[in-house]
């Protein structure tokens, strides 16, 4: 990975891969330049409405990773692309045409990643710390049988599982471009070292089947891809 004026510059994905970046988030002046460098105007612009100095530099690393990656996938340079949420607040790629490609954005507490696939619908999601409330959150979002699996593992190990959960299941969420507006426990992912494929139709989620891939090392998380199963190639910027 080489760095240009605070653009990221990203290896391209292979045909049946999704490309994933995820980079720690810096609030220190030549973090926030070169998050400011990777990001267009209209992304500056946006982030001036956001009162809280943490979310705008979230924002901001978001949008700059999410472009580097497009411009990785597609060739084109990432700052030339309109990005433009649809009703419920996911970003497509405006205008582009022939050009069949997603994206997805997630932030966690420390760290900023984006995913884009060519031709298959993407979804991503890091979490890095469980909630203080864990076992009562799981109840919210956990099919039965995953509760079951879930409630029988011994309390050391269930931060991991449940996070495991969590993401593969609002990464799904977010490939369909829902969120949280179908009920979480209506489909299931599973809480064990391999996720469960969802059907298309599952829970009233729109598209798939939906396969999931758990990002390997340290930041917890998940990609999910509609139709098919894929290769993640992830650069850690
Ligand atoms: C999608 C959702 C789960 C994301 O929750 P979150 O805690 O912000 O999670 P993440 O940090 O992983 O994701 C944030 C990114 O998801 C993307 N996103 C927002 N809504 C999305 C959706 N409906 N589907 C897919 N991705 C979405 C955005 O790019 C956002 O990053 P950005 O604000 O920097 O552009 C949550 O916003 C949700 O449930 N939305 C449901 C729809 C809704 O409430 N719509 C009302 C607003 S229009």
């Amino acid at each position: 990975m080489a760095l240009k004026g605070g653009a990221l510059s990203l290896p391209r994905p292979g045909p049946g891969e999704v490309l994933v970046v995820i980079a720690q988030r810096r609030t220190d002046i030549d973090g926030m330049a070169d998050a400011i460098a990777g990001c267009a105007a209209a992304d500056l612009a946006q982030a001036t409405a956001f009162l809280h100095d943490g979310k705008r530099t979230a924002f901001l690393a978001g949008r700059r990773l999410a472009r580097a990656a497009l411009e990785a996938a597609t060739g084109r340079a990432g700052a030339s692309f309109i990005l433009v949420p649809d009703a419920n607040g996911r970003l497509d790629v405006h205008g582009e045409q022939g050009l069949s490609v997603c994206f997805n954005i997630s932030h966690g507490r420390m760290h900023d990643a984006a995913a884009v696939a060519l031709g298959v619908r993407i979804g991503i999601d890091i979490e890095e710390l469980a909630p203080p409330d864990r076992d009562g959150v799981a109840e919210t979002v956990m099919s039965a049988w995953e509760l079951g699996h879930f409630m029988s593992l011994p309390a050391h190990e269930r931060d991991r599982a449940f996070l495991r959960l969590w993401t593969r299941k609002e990464a799904v969420m977010k490939a369909a471009g829902v969120g949280f507006l179908v009920e979480p426990r209506g489909f299931g992912v599973g809480v064990g070292d391999v996720p469960a494929i969802v059907p298309a139709g599952a829970g009233g989620l729109p598209g798939g089947p939906w396969f999931v891939v758990d990002l390997p090392g340290s930041v917890p998380g998940a990609v999910a891809v509609e139709g098919e199963r894929r290769d993640l190639r992830i650069v850690h910027a």
